[in-house]
């Protein structure tokens, strides 16, 4: 660990310090340090001509299963998953059995963590178990180390609890992420509403189920004057509402996740459980307008929502199948094709997958300046690859994307200068 490491001939993009030019990277002791004009005898040199040297990946929405769903995954191999997909850190969610909803849970996520493959930033629940009953005790989880609050997968569905959620956390400085689910309309639903849903005749979920939630939220948190942080967008009506909020000052970020600007509900087309999340795909000028979101700002943050299931949840009637897709091994892949059609520069990449995740959970990372930790992701931008079972780094399979050729890969991953992924 103490050897200099040095990065040579990368092009670096890095937004945070308006940076992206061929430049070499020094490691000294997890630290990126000054480069020097001499490359000293004892030092360990990468030619990472061609490859792009960025900061590390952050992905600000995951779900790990443990506690109590190991067999889905562990913090094990969902960091060890991270690092082969480009990441550094993740922020995994509360819906772990016991739920993350007090600070033992917290501490003992942290614990696990310690040596893992990844940062990684616990999340803790809004409600006790998050049965959106009661308000958790944020000012102990916080203190054990929680960077926000959310009940992800079980929306809140009362809105004075949800008040009260937002001007406690504000008080403690922590941000809500929600999860905006209309519980009420979404009920029984197992895919979008629309002419497919009618067509396999499945019990459809509109894209009003989102967006009655999310502007609820937004106007909570223009009452409380609380930070809001709506996860996983799907629809363009959330995009709409999200951006005129922006427009009058509202504290909101948004994240998406590469499923919702890659498939649309047409993905279900023969029951693929795979295909099955919450929320649903929609259909494909949601998909557009999600993708110019990510283009003008409006949503921030790209985020996987990465939900191991086994095959004994997914293998089973659609209606019966478990809600969730594994994606932290093909997140970047499928954000460099927007790169690749010309729809954002790369330097956007960076800011929605490092330094945007960075800034709404106010941790560390987003940065490759002289003295910052060495979280860094060497990106091959032309290496070609056919997304197999075989590789999944990841204890689940559920993906859609098998079998797909995808262009892009993390070759080279670094925590604290420690290499946590290589394939160079
Ligand atoms: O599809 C989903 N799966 N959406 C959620 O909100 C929860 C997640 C899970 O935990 O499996
Ligand atoms: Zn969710």
């Amino acid at each position: 660990m103490n050897t200099l490491l040095i990065l040579l001939n990368g092009r670096m993009i890095d937004p945070a310090n308006s940076l992206d030019r061929q430049a070499d990277v020094w490691i000294h002791d997890g630290r990126i340090v000054q480069s020097g004009s001499v490359i000293p005898s004892e030092a360990k040199v990468l030619d990472l001509m061609g490859k792009w040297v960025v900061p590390g990946l952050i992905d600000m929405h995951v779900h790990l299963r443990e506690p109590g769903e190991e067999y889905k995954e562990t913090i094990e191999t969902g960091t060890r998953a991270a690092a082969a997909g480009g990441f550094t850190a993740v922020a995994c969610m509360p819906n772990t059995d016991p739920v993350n909803d007090n600070a033992t849970i917290t501490r003992y996520v942290l614990e696990r963590a310690s040596g893992a493959s990844a940062r990684v930033y616990p999340i803790g629940a809004i409600s006790q178990g998050s049965q959106g009953l009661e308000l958790a005790e944020y000012g102990e989880m916080k203190k054990a180390g929680i960077v926000a609050l959310s009940d992800d997968g079980r929306p809140v569905a009362d809105s004075q609890l949800m008040r009260r959620a937002m001007e406690y956390a504000s008080s403690h400085q922590l941000l809500v992420i929600s999860h905006s689910e209309e519980g009420s309309l979404s009920r029984n639903g197992c895919m979008n509403e629309s002419v497919v849903s009618t067509r396999l005749g499945l019990k459809g979920i509109p894209n009003a189920a989102e967006s009655i939630a999310v502007f609820r939220e937004l106007a909570l948190a223009e009452l409380t004057g609380a930070s809001v942080h709506i996860a996983h967008v799907s629809t363009g009506e959330s995009v709409d509402l999200i951006r005129s909020a922006k427009g009058r000052g509202v504290r909101v970020t948004a994240e998406t996740s590469p499923h919702y600007f890659t498939l649309t509900d047409e993905a279900v087309e023969g029951y693929e459980t795979n295909a099955k999340m919450s929320p649903p795909l929609r259909r494909e000028q949601d998909r557009q307008k999600i993708r110019m979101a990510l283009r003008d700002g409006t949503l921030d943050a790209i985020a996987t929502d990465h939900a191991p299931h086994s095959i004994l949840q997914k293998n089973v009637e659609f209606d019966h199948a478990a809600n969730g897709i594994i994606g932290l091994e093909t997140s970047l892949p499928l954000t460099l094709a927007l790169v690749r059609e010309g729809l954002i520069s790369e330097s956007r990449l960076v800011e929605l997958m490092s330094l945007a995740p960075a800034r709404i959970l106010g941790v560390a990372g987003g940065s490759l300046a002289v003295g910052d930790v060495a979280d860094i992701t060497v990106i091959d931008p032309e290496k070609t690859f056919v997304y197999s079972r075989e590789m999944i780094v990841s204890r689940s399979q559920n993906s859609p994307f098998i079998g797909w050729q995808l262009q892009g890969k993390a070759v080279l991953t670094l925590l604290a200068g420690r290499i946590t992924h290589n394939e160079l």
